[in-house]
């Protein structure tokens, strides 16, 4: 089994590299942001909980994710290895992450960060915002209260992981296919 997190500010291309790494590596992306719109468009009491702090850039609460991503886990036992994608997001997400791929004998392996500067993120979400019908792509100050809500909260989630040496930077900028290779080089040297 191989899991990997994918991480990076808002705009970074977490989703768009995770379709592309999936297919490569027979890997089950988990997206907390896409597991959180489904719940929005079914209407469930989750959802609607969601909706109020996702209008506004701020992060959801950890036990709703948790759970979420709890429970994705074990309707993906037969899965080769996971991508999470916008998860953990806080420290207490991680620590949870943690214990529970602990209790199915496995453990991530390798975060990979995408580096992206703060204008290129805000002008790909701005760009997106026109068509995407995402409510929190709309508007400038959403987008950088997303951007802030990760510096405050997620930035930091990179250290618990560099503490055991399993964290790699990765250029976010530039064409999407080199910034592929990339996150493929490092994937096939942590694999061996
Ligand atoms: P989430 O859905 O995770 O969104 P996000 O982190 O804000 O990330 P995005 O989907 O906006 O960007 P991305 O990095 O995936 O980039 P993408 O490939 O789409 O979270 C949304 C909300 O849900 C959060 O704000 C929070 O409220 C809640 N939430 C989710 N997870 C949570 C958690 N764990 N805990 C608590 N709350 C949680 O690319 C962006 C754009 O750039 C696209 O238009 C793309 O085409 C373009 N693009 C991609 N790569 C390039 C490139 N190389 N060059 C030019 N353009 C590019």
């Amino acid at each position: 089994m191989f899991n990997l997190i994918l991480f990076g500010p808002p705009g970074s291309g977490k989703g768009t590299q995770s379709e592309k790494l999936i297919a490569k590596y027979r890997l089950k992306h988990l997206s907390t942001g896409d597991l959180l719109r489904s719940e929005i468009a079914a209407q469930t009491p989750l959802g609607l909980e969601a909706k109020n702090f996702m209008d506004k850039g701020q992060l959801v609460p950890d036990e709703v994710v948790i759970g979420m991503i709890s429970t994705a886990l074990d309707a993906n036992q037969d899965a080769e290895g996971f991508l999470f994608d916008g998860f953990p997001r806080t420290e207490a997400q991680a620590e949870a992450l943690d214990k529970l791929l602990k209790l199915k004998k496995t453990s991530i392996h390798l975060m990979l960060a995408l580096d992206v500067s703060e204008d290129e993120l805000i002008s790909r979400l701005l760009n997106r915002g026109k068509t995407s019908g995402r409510s929190d792509d709309t508007n400038e100050t959403v987008i950088r209260a997303r951007i802030a809500e990760y510096h405050k909260k997620t930035s930091t989630v990179a250290d618990y992981y560099n503490k055991f040496d399993k964290v790699r930077h990765v250029k976010g900028e530039g064409p999407i296919e080199d910034i592929f290779s990339a996150l493929c080089k490092e994937i096939d040297k942590k694999k061996g």
